[in-house]
């Protein structure tokens, strides 16, 4: 029985591996995508998440659009990471469709009532549109299994020494998922930086077929950017986690504990608080990504995107 998920993304170089992913995989069925800001303006990470269902040639999966901007605060993007388009790299492409009519917000509510179980949340970008959900659909949160979300982090950020990006983005939005009593898996960084692609997989890649060229062009701008910016062999393919953990939950060792967010401090804004030693008395309301193998990710990750064309 394969999995059914609506994903909520900012394409974003690895929001589209991640879409590339789930449509690959017989375990998932991807009901739709929504969008929201975050990587790029909303209409950017829209136009791209078209794009990429375009070249896996899936232009049936509806595509909504969300929030443009984070529920109190100014919206940041990381053009400097996917550039100004969100998806630097790869020959720019223009989508077969406009987005399908109606929010992400509606869509989502018309799946949760129209779909007989009870169906998978996955969010790889700020929780703009999670946050929505989970204060605007009260009455069907009976219909959300779980909400898998990449953000956060057990230690140090990505964006500030204290914030990882998606957190840190809309940390209003963050607060309200993790105090939403909702089934929650958080993949944080500490796994997403084990699951990192270099230069040798784009190479595996290149001339398999036009959707593996695809990805080794956004390899080719992800992994450089990592290399230049961090010194780090390869790029973290941080959303597509999300969708491996849902293909094979055993390749991640997790924690069920206590997490809250950094909604007030400026020096630790967007920082998630994660009660590791079980310290605080609080409710363990999030099911935390300790580890992964990272060997058993690549694998996965590859052997699929080389069934793409
Ligand atoms: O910090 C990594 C996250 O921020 C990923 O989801 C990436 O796509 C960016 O949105
Ligand atoms: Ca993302």
């Amino acid at each position: 029985m394969s999995k059914r998920i609506i994903l909520d993304c900012d394409p974003g170089h690895d929001d589209a591996i991640g879409i590339m992913l789930a449509t690959s995989s017989s375990e998932i069925e991807l009901l739709g995508v929504t969008t929201v800001a975050g990587n790029s303006l909303l209409e950017n990470t829209t136009r791209n998440a078209l794009i990429v269902l375009d070249m896996v040639g899936r232009p049936d999966i509806p595509v909504h659009s969300g929030r443009n901007a984070p529920l109190v605060r100014e919206l940041i993007t990381a053009a400097s990471m996917h550039g100004d388009g969100g998806l630097d790299g790869p020959v720019p492409a223009h989508p077969s469709r406009s987005a399908n009519p109606g929010s992400a917000l509606e869509f989502i509510e018309n799946i949760l009532i129209s779909e007989p179980e009870p169906i998978t949340l996955v969010a790889t970008g700020p929780l703009t549109n999670m946050a929505d959900v989970v204060t605007k659909l009260p009455h069907l949160h009976n219909k959300i299994e779980q909400v898998v979300f990449m953000g956060g982090a057990i230690g140090l950020g990505n964006w500030t020494p204290a914030a990882e990006f998606n957190i840190l983005v809309d940390p209003e939005a963050a607060a309200m998922v993790m105090n939403s009593g909702l089934k929650l898996t958080m993949i944080g960084l500490e796994v997403t930086h084990e699951a990192w692609l270099d230069d040798t997989h784009a190479g595996q890649l290149r001339g398999q077929g036009a959707c593996e060229e695809f990805v080794a062009e956004l390899l080719d701008h992800f992994v450089g950017f990592h290399q230049k910016r961090f010194g780090w062999p390869g790029a973290p393919i941080h959303d597509a986690v999300t969708i491996a953990y849902l293909i094979e939950p055993s390749l991640l060792t997790t924690l069920v504990t206590n997490v809250t967010v950094e909604t007030q401090s400026e020096l630790t804004l967007g920082r998630t608080v994660i009660d590791l030693y079980s310290v605080t008395g609080k409710t363990a309301n999030v099911e935390v990504g300790t580890g992964i193998n990272r060997d058993a990710f690549v694998t996965l990750l590859m052997q699929h995107l080389l069934t793409l064309s």
